[in-house]
């Protein structure tokens, strides 16, 4: 729990600083890495079974090489050696990318907000999913952006709903700054954008000079079926943001924007202003680590792993959830998005998961800027193991019976104590 202190300070802070909040997310995050608790919170990659040994020798390797320039401030675009194997992954998913296009960004995540630093001024319409990554909209509501949501399904945003809002907009002479979509394997919902309604995105994109940002942290972590081309490879104008979180590890915040040069020009401003560069360590250690490891053969094990977990995910949920309830079904990524009935509030009923069954979830309100999703909750498959998921799912099954089963109780006493009854009919 969040202790309450008095801030003496607060006439003093910015508009914009009353804007932000710290994630739902994050303040779930210090009780749920309580041993006894099964976590299905939070968004975390499994370095458990990460090679340590080959770290350690991948950073004795690099600071006897070049220690004095890995302990150095580098560019601000990034270090070119490891810009280049960024441009090389783009490429093998079919993006043609030049490293002037790219700048190298403290995860993804610093991508986000740069993104929001150089567009949005206050008031601004930006158009996002919903549910959306909470992140992102943290990122760009801390730059008073007016947050416009559009639902997704579960072959990702409805774009036919798109192009009503963008037509609404323009009605009354606005223009949204840009569409923010993580259209593979979706954050929150574990969902990915068709590619028949990819190819109308852009046709709507062009027609309504639309910027897109595309963010991609799990479309390398595929469990079955064929990939989907990105946008960016489809459209040079999309801007792409990649990080090396998922497909190796977060610790080292690293990621990427890949953008037309004016914006690149831009966003190198923006860091400059934000910390000067990104850790130029971590950017060898990764250099290094995607140059002389076998990389692609952990990655495929780390997939296995978390096909393994989504599958035990499924068929417990399959097994002890009511059938009220409904789930997406990710062919990849870390989460999938559940669906209770309507009267059930996730985030109520957190407090009962975690006290009484040790169990936690991110409730689906998180994840809207509007404050919907009241019945849908987040699970991610990728940290706990398979028995953990398993007896954890059986575990929260047993809170939304008991929430089912309040309420048709209290259903029934709001029945009887209106005297209401089939023989007077109804209409
Ligand atoms: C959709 C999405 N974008 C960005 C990020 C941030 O990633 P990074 O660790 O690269 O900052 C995440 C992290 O979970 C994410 O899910």
């Amino acid at each position: 729990m969040t202790e309450l202190i008095f801030d003496k300070w607060a006439k003093l802070y910015s508009e914009r600083t009353s804007l932000m909040r710290s994630s739902e997310i994050r303040n779930l995050l210090s009780v749920t890495a309580r041993p006894d608790i099964i976590s299905f919170a939070g968004g975390l990659p499994d370095t458990r079974s990460f090679p340590m040994e080959r770290m350690v020798e991948t950073t004795r390797r690099v600071m006897r090489r070049e220690g004095s320039a890995a302990l150095q401030y580098g560019p601000s675009e990034g270090h070119q050696g490891l810009k280049e194997i960024i441009a090389t992954l783009m490429r093998e998913d079919g993006m043609d990318v030049d490293t002037e296009e790219i700048i190298i960004t403290d995860g993804a995540q610093q991508g986000l907000e740069l993104i929001g630093k150089i567009f949005i001024d206050r008031d601004d319409e930006i158009i996002v999913e919903a549910p959306s990554y909470v992140g992102g909209l943290q990122a760009f509501s801390s730059h008073q952006a007016k947050i416009i949501p559009v639902a997704l399904d579960e072959d990702g945003l409805r774009v036919d709903l798109l192009e009503d809002t963008l037509k609404k907009l323009k009605r009354e002479g606005h223009a949204p700054k840009f569409l923010y979509v993580v259209p593979t394997f979706h954050n929150p919902a574990g969902v990915t954008l068709s590619a028949k309604r990819r190819q109308r995105l852009l046709e709507l994109a062009h027609e309504n000079n639309l910027l897109i940002i595309e963010d991609d942290p799990y479309s390398r972590l595929r469990f079955e079926g064929q990939p989907v081309r990105p946008l960016r490879s489809m459209d040079e104008s999309v801007v792409y943001l990649g990080t090396f979180s998922k497909i190796f590890c977060p610790g080292l915040r690293l990621g990427w924007v890949a953008a037309p040069r004016p914006i690149v020009e831009k966003l190198i401003f923006a860091k400059q202003a934000a910390d000067l560069c990104t850790s130029s360590l971590s950017q060898r250690l990764v250099e290094e680590y995607f140059t002389s490891h076998p990389w692609k053969a952990h990655l495929k094990k780390l997939v296995k792993t978390y096909k393994r977990r989504r599958d035990a995910m499924l068929e417990s949920l399959e097994e002890f959830f009511p059938p009220e309830a409904s789930w997406t079904k990710p062919g990849g990524g870390l989460f999938l998005w559940a669906t209770l009935p309507d009267y059930i509030d996730t985030t109520e009923m957190l407090a009962e998961a975690i006290d009484e069954e040790k169990v936690a979830y991110i409730p689906g309100r998180a994840f809207f800027h509007d404050g919907s999703g009241k019945n849908c909750m987040r699970l991610n498959f990728s940290y706990p193991e398979e028995e953990q998921i398993r007896e954890g799912i059986k575990r929260l099954a047993k809170v939304v019976r008991r929430q089912m089963e309040l309420y048709e109780t209290f259903a029934k006493g709001v029945h009887l104590n209106s005297g209401d009854s089939n023989e007077k009919g109804s209409d």
